[in-house]
This record gives C-alpha cells, sequence and structure tokens, in this order.
C-alpha cells in the first residue's frame, strides 16, 4: 500500500484528459496535476527546449512527494522520455506513446493505421516505430495538426473553424483508408466529435489518454502500490498560468468544478 498521490503532467489542459480516465479506472488514488499553460504550446518547440521544461516539471512533481510520475503529453513522451528515464531513475515513469500504439495494432483490421500528434511527436517518428515494432506489416500514416492544441486550449471544441481545421488535417489521411486513427496527443479527445465526423463513423478512434489510465491501473494493482480505500482521495492542481483560466477549462474538461488551483513559478526548479 502506498497513499502518496500520483503526479501527472503536461504542457497544459490536455493531460486533464488522462486524469479524467484516471479517475474513472483509479477512484481512491490522490493526484497531483501540473500543467504548464504559461509555456504551452510544446509540440512546437526545439528538443533541447522539451527536455529541459520536461526536467523542470519533474523537478516540481517530485517535490510534491509523489509516487509515481505520468507523462500525459505524447511530445514530453516523444522527445525527452529517455533523457528524463535516465536523469529520474528513482522513480517509476509513465508514458502515453507505448500504449496508444498497442491500441492501436489490436484494433486495426486492415492494418492501415493513421497517427495525428504535435509538430514534434509527428516528427520524431516514435508511434511509427512503436506501431511497426508490434506489428511491421502495418501500414502507418502520419500528420501533424499543430493547430489543434491552441483551439483547445481556447475552449473551442466543437466550432466551425475548429471542424474546417479537421479537415484540412484529416483528409488526406482518411484517402489513405485507415480503419484506425491514434490520437497522439492528449489535447485531442476533447476535440473527438469533430475528429470523428471528419474522418467518417467507420475510422476507430484510439485515445492515448485512455489507454495510459488501463495500463496505471494496472500497475498500481501489480506493484501492490494503491491506496487505502478508507481514505478520500485528494486532487491538486498547480499551473503555471492564469489559475482562473485553468479553473474554468479544467472544470469543463473534468465534468466537475475544481477550485484552489496554485500558481507556479516552474523557473525555480
Ligand atoms: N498534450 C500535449 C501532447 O500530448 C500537447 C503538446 C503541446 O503542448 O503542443 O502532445
Amino acid at each position: 500500500m502506498d497513499n502518496r498521490p500520483i503526479g501527472i503532467f503536461d504542457s497544459g489542459l490536455g493531460g486533464l484528459t488522462v486524469l479524467s480516465e484516471i479517475i474513472k479506472n483509479s477512484p481512491n488514488e490522490s493526484v497531483v496535476y501540473f500543467g504548464d499553460c504559461g509555456r504551452t504550446p510544446y509540440g512546437n518547440k526545439s528538443k533541447d527546449t522539451v527536455i529541459k521544461y520536461a526536467f523542470q516539471d519533474i523537478r516540481f512533481l517530485l517535490n510534491q512527494d509523489i509516487k509515481s510520475i505520468v507523462i500525459a503529453c505524447n511530445t514530453v513522451s516523444a522527445y525527452s522520455l529517455s533523457y528524463v528515464k535516465k536523469e529520474f531513475n528513482s522513480i517509476h515513469i509513465l508514458e502515453v506513446i507505448g500504449p496508444g500504439s498497442k491500441a492501436a495494432v489490436e484494433a486495426t483490421k486492415n492494418k492501415k493505421i493513421g497517427v495525428i500528434g504535435t509538430n514534434a511527436t509527428i516528427s520524431s517518428g516514435v508511434y511509427e516505430n512503436a506501431i511497426r515494432e508490434l506489428d511491421n506489416s502495418t501500414e502507418v500514416y502520419s500528420k501533424a495538426c499543430p493547430l489543434f492544441v491552441p483551439l483547445v486550449e481556447e475552449g473551442w471544441w466543437n466550432n466551425e473553424i475548429t471542424y474546417r481545421t479537421a479537415q484540412e488535417y484529416l483528409l488526406s489521411l482518411k484517402e489513405k483508408e485507415i480503419d484506425t486513427l491514434v490520437l497522439g496527443c492528449t489535447h485531442y479527445p476533447l476535440i473527438k466529435d469533430t475528429i470523428q465526423k471528419v474522418v467518417g463513423e467507420n475510422v476507430k478512434l484510439v485515445s492515448s489518454a485512455t489507454e495510459i489510465s488501463k495500463m496505471i491501473n494496472k500497475i498500481i494493482l501489480d506493484d501492490n502500490l494503491t491506496r487505502d480505500e478508507k481514505i478520500q482521495p485528494v486532487y491538486r492542481y498547480y499551473t503555471t498560468d492564469s489559475v482562473e483560466k485553468f479553473e474554468e477549462l479544467g472544470s469543463k474538461i473534468l465534468g466537475h468544478s475544481i477550485f484552489s488551483v496554485e500558481k507556479v513559478d516552474i523557473e525555480k526548479y
């Protein structure tokens, strides 16, 4: 048994889609969530910058007495996983790309998988490599969708501009006759209805957020890290930008009101 919280971080609010799944799958767990909204998006930054940000974000979470870390950001996983695992080797670090790739390979029938993500995630080729390692007869078609993150952070989940943007990005993938599409960015589940409308009902959407939460639940059980069920779980939220904006959009994402978000000066870490 381990009553300490799980630490989760993302470049902004997208990682709350992972938290939302964790609340469903592991309702006894306490969580410390850190969203680097002041420096989002990470997906257009250089690899060095993303690694620097990831180290700072993890140092902040390690200060919160957590039992494990979830990188709820594909961009951070794509650019910095090997570096952070080497630097912070005394704590269990989980990421989103492995579970998302596995779920896509299991879901596809015609072995044509689409992957969408930030510029960083797509240019790193991590999903293609992970999927081909699992099944090298699979065709993988990738597309960077850099405007999706700002649209999501703006709260524009279902409007005409988001729909048009999705058409612009996704119609070429649809032409490849993919039957599975990996939402390779934790922000994207928030616009999944728009994405589904564009690619059509026959394409199965795989969310890296859902897949990682299933894995977390399994690891917590297997490693005997569960919390005492008699103690109420506690959720703490930290941001590097406006607390009010985090509370407003965060409440919308989680489907319940969140209060007492605290602002962090991440440059101290
Ligand atoms: N949620 C992050 C991801 O999964 C968004 C990255 C960004 O900030 O551009 O990649």
